[in-house]
Parts: structure tokens; C-alpha cells; sequence
């Protein structure tokens, strides 16, 4: 009698166990055929070797075969590409927050203390602190006009010894020596001989940085054969770890033995006075300011110089844009002085050529990854959790149904369009977007229009070895920010009326 009783409910049990089983099954095999589409991937490789010397430009391609939100593996890790303004408004905007966080990398482990900076660091409090604190005590434009008087005299020097220059100027090596100078003294106070950080020299340390940064490191992608290093990146992320370490703990020294009462000096003073208050929410010790100063020297240099670098040779390779900009110039500053930041404000064709120069050569062209911080459904597709999100902001900003003719340099295309640098309409993403967007927006692009502005109105420039505005080479070499392969090189000669 027992056992017949026990029938229905045995029956029930089995059915129950079958219906449960069969709807993991068919919400497995839709979960699946929802990923994004995606190429075919390797063994443990998955696709890492179709990213190449330049992955921006090979990424862009695999998205014309597979579509604008592009899933891959890469190594282990599951990665999803978006390449399209449309598909970066989803992930940059409607779902900004399930984006907002950075993956784990050797790069953060080493370079930043565990991810004690800012670019590199977890969402959360402690990097909406951190961002917070750079943003009042540096990035503000209370702050940034503060500094308005150094960057005139370090601009009036930087015209007087390249009006030296009777010969061919290395560009590109002279405006990031202007920028690194700029960046420290606003930084730490001073300015400081290019060895004084290594004897390769401040540029070539923060160059060697972002290829670290930029670098596809297997062991993040393929974590158990991590350990090996086999391409030696983790020895050089430990090697350039210690240059910076020893570097900002003598300038963390150097500010504690010359304190004074009083407000602030620099950016140094005020962090280490946060650090030493009492009433602060967060955990601030002296590897948070090591690693927040490493965030801002190298958010600072190398972004701002490339971005100078990819303009000027723009405005070389193009006579009539760069006349336009110089008629711009004798229009509103006039031929006896040099330019003022005052005068930044009434330069539109200026601003147009240098939005059209940052579309076609955004420096950071996959942003900074980010990661997916939970299972999400866009455009039908499904994003799993910890998806490492790589954004295309170069094949965003050359995509044509956005952009026609998107490979002509044409300033006059920025007439009657409101496409802004922000970033709010995804069309192209210079400094990014949402909440991880730049948030050294205002005070990179103060600095890139002044030397831009500057060069073009003090000096005529001349290609060297009668190479043609045509011929200019225009390759790339990658990294996190992706400068010219090879310098820009030019002949000034000084044309304004009147001695700086
Ligand atoms: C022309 C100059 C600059 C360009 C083109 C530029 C570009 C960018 C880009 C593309 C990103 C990634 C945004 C994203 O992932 O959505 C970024 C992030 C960042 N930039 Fe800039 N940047 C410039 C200047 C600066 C300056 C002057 C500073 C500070 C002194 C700075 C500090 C940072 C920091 C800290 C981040 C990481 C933000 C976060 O993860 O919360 N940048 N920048």
C-alpha cells in the first residue's frame, strides 16, 4: 500500500527532473546561439593572433564581416568589440554602469600598487574618490587657470629657442618636452632634468609605459602560463615598476622636508595633506599617491603629445586647412604678438581642424578596456559577466554611415554638426565616455590647442628633404596611445612682426 502510494509522487519527481533539465538544456542552447557573432578562435589562443601589429585597424576589419558587436575569445577570456556609434551608445551610455570597471591586469598589479591609481582601478568608492580628489584638486578649471601664468612663460620659452632653429626641428621630440615640462611643474612643483627619472629620459619611460599598457600580455589572457612571462613583459613592468617607485618617493620626501604652513603648494602637497587628514572616507596611504601621480603623469604626457603630433602633421599634409588656420590666426591675435589663452575661445576653424584631426587619429583608439560587472542582454545579444569590452573608438569615428568620406581630412565637415568631444553621442570618442570617460578633458585640450595654435602662428613650416605635403608618412605605431611610428620633423621660420 506504501510503496503504490509512493508512485504519483515518484512520477511527479521524474517529470519534474525532466522539465528542469530540458529548460537548462534549451536555455543553455539559447544562451549560446545569443552571443555576439564572432570569428572562429584557436585552442587555448582563442583569437589573439588575428590582432596583429595594429589591432585597431585588424578589429575593424573582423567587424565588417561580423558586425559592429563582435564576440571573441581572447586567450580565456571572453571579449566583446564594439565598433559602431550606435552599439557604443549601448555600451558607453544606456548600460554605462555595467561597463565601468577595468579588468585585472599585470599592468594595474605592477604599476599601480594593485590598482591604486585611477585608470586602472575597480569601480567603486575608493576610484569615485579618487576621481573625485583629481578632479577638485587638479582638473578643475579653477585649478587649470591657476596654472595659466607657468604655461606662458614655458610657451614663450619653448617660440625663443625654436626660433633658434634656423634647421630641421624634431617636432615631435620638442612638443613632448614642452608637455612633460608643463606636466611636472604643475605635478610636483618643478620641473626636473630629463634623467632625473632614468637615463633614457622622461618621454621614452612614459612611451615604454603605455606599450605595457597597450601590449596584449598573454599571461592576463591565458593566466596559467602567466608564470612563465614568456614574452617578458612582467620583467619589464617590475623593472619600470622600481623607476617610478624610486622616482615619486624622492619627490614625496622632497615635499615632506620643505613643508610649509599654508595652502598647498602643488598637487604633491595637497595629496599628502588628504593623506595626513583626519576627517577623510577612504583609504589613502602613500601608495595611493604614488600610484594616482603615475595615473596623472602618463594621462597627461603621452595623450597630449601624440594628439599634437597627429594634428600638425594633419595641417602639414593639407596646405589649404593649415592656411585657413594660420588666416584664422592673423584675423583674431594679429602679427605682433603670440597667442593668448584668451583667444583660444575665437578660433572656431582652429577647433574644427582639430576635432576632424582627433576623429581620424583618436590616440587611445581601443579606449581603456573595461568589463562587463554582470549578464546583460544588448541588441538581442547576450554579454556574460566579466567580458572584457574593447571599444573601437577608431572604426567608430571612421564609420561611414556616420561619416561620409571618412578617410578625407575635411575640418569644414565639423560645420552645422554638433558631434562633441564628450563623446555624448558616441560619434567619436577622443577622451572616451561615461562615467570612465577623460576626465583631463578640458585641461589636454587647453594644452593641444595652445602649442597647436602657438606653432602655427609664430612659425611658417617647411617639410624637410623636399618631401611633399602628400607624401607624408603617416604610420602608426601601437600602444595604449598610439603616436606616429616615426617623428615629425619640419623647418620653422619665425614670421610674426614683433621679438617674444
Ligand atoms: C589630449 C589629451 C588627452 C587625451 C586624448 C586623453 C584620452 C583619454 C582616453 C581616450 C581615456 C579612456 C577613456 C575611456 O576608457 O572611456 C582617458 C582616460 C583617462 N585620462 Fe585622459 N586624455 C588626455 C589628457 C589627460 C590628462 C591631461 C589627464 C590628467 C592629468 C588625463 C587623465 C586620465 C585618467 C586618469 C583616465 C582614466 C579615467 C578612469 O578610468 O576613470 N588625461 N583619457
Amino acid at each position: 500500500m506504501e510503496s503504490l502510494l509512493q508512485w504519483p509522487s515518484l512520477l511527479l519527481i521524474a517529470l519534474g527532473v525532466f522539465s528542469f533539465t530540458f529548460l537548462l538544456n534549451a536555455l543553455r542552447r539559447r544562451g549560446k546561439a545569443l552571443l555576439p557573432p564572432g570569428p572562429r578562435g584557436l585552442p587555448i589562443l582563442g583569437n589573439l593572433h588575428m590582432l596583429g601589429d595594429l589591432p585597431h585597424r585588424n578589429l575593424q576589419k573582423l567587424a565588417q564581416k561580423y558586425g559592429p558587436i563582435m564576440y571573441m575569445n581572447l586567450g580565456l577570456v571572453p571579449t566583446v568589440v564594439v565598433s559602431t556609434p550606435q552599439a557604443g551608445i549601448q555600451f558607453l551610455r544606456t548600460h554605462d554602469s555595467v561597463f565601468a570597471t577595468r579588468p585585472i591586469t599585470e599592468f594595474g598589479k605592477y604599476l599601480f600598487y594593485d590598482r591604486k591609481g585611477l585608470g586602472f582601478s575597480e569601480y567603486g568608492p575608493y576610484w569615485r574618490n579618487a576621481r573625485k580628489f583629481c578632479t577638485f584638486e587638479l582638473l578643475s578649471n579653477t585649478k587649470i587657470d591657476s596654472f595659466k601664468s607657468m604655461r606662458k612663460e614655458e610657451m614663450a620659452l619653448f617660440v625663443r629657442t625654436l626660433k633658434e632653429t634656423h634647421d630641421v626641428a624634431d617636432l615631435s621630440a620638442k612638443v613632448a618636452q614642452l608637455i612633460v615640462d608643463m606636466s611636472c611643474r604643475m605635478l610636483f612643483g618643478q620641473k626636473y632634468m630629463d634623467e632625473s627619472l632614468d637615463e633614457r629620459g622622461f618621454k621614452a619611460v612614459v612611451d615604454e609605459t603605455m606599450n605595457l599598457a597597450g601590449a596584449f600580455n598573454v599571461a592576463d589572457y591565458i593566466p596559467f602560463v602567466g608564470q612563465l612571462d614568456l614574452q617578458g613583459l612582467g620583467k619589464r613592468m617590475k623593472k619600470l615598476s622600481k623607476v617610478y617607485n624610486d622616482f615619486f618617493e624622492k619627490i614625496i620626501d622632497d615635499h615632506l622636508r620643505t613643508k610649509v604652513k599654508g595652502p598647498p603648494r602643488d598637487f604633491v602637497d595637497a595629496m599628502l595633506a588628504f593623506m595626513e587628514s583626519k576627517d577623510r572616507e577612504f583609504q589613502f596611504d602613500r601608495n595611493c599617491i604614488k600610484g594616482i601621480l603615475l595615473d596623472m603623469l602618463i594621462g597627461a604626457v603621452d595623450t597630449a603629445a601624440a594628439t599634437t603630433e597627429w594634428v600638425l602633421s594633419e595641417l602639414l599634409r593639407n596646405p589649404r586647412v593649415m592656411k585657413n588656420v594660420r588666416d584664422e590666426l592673423a584675423r583674431v591675435v594679429g602679427m605682433d604678438r603670440m597667442v593668448e589663452e584668451s583667444d583660444l575661445g575665437n578660433l572656431d576653424y582652429l577647433d574644427m581642424a582639430l576635432k576632424e584631426s582627433m576623429r581620424l587619429h583618436p590616440v587611445a583608439p581601443l579606449l581603456v578596456p573595461r568589463e562587463s560587472m554582470e549578464n546583460i542582454t544588448i541588441e538581442g545579444y547576450h554579454i556574460p559577466k566579466k567580458s572584457r569590452v574593447i571599444i573601437n573608438a577608431w572604426a567608430i569615428s571612421r564609420d561611414s554611415t556616420a561619416w561620409p568620406n571618412p578617410e578625407e581630412f575635411n575640418p569644414e565637415r565639423f560645420i552645422g554638426n554638433n558631434a562633441d568631444m564628450r563623446g555624448s553621442d558616441c560619434l567619436f570618442l577622443p577622451f572616451g565616455a561615461g562615467r570612465r570617460g577623460c576626465p583631463g578633458i578640458s585641461l589636454g585640450l587647453l594644452v593641444v590647442r595652445l602649442v597647436v595654435s602657438q606653432l602655427m602662428h609664430c612659425f611658417s613650416w617647411e617639410l624637410p628633404d623636399g618631401v611633399k605635403p602628400n607624401e607624408l608618412d603617416m604610420s602608426e605605431k601601437f600602444s595604449l596611445v598610439v603616436p606616429r611610428a616615426n617623428h615629425l620633423k619640419a623647418i620653422p621660420s619665425y614670421r610674426l612682426l614683433k621679438d617674444v
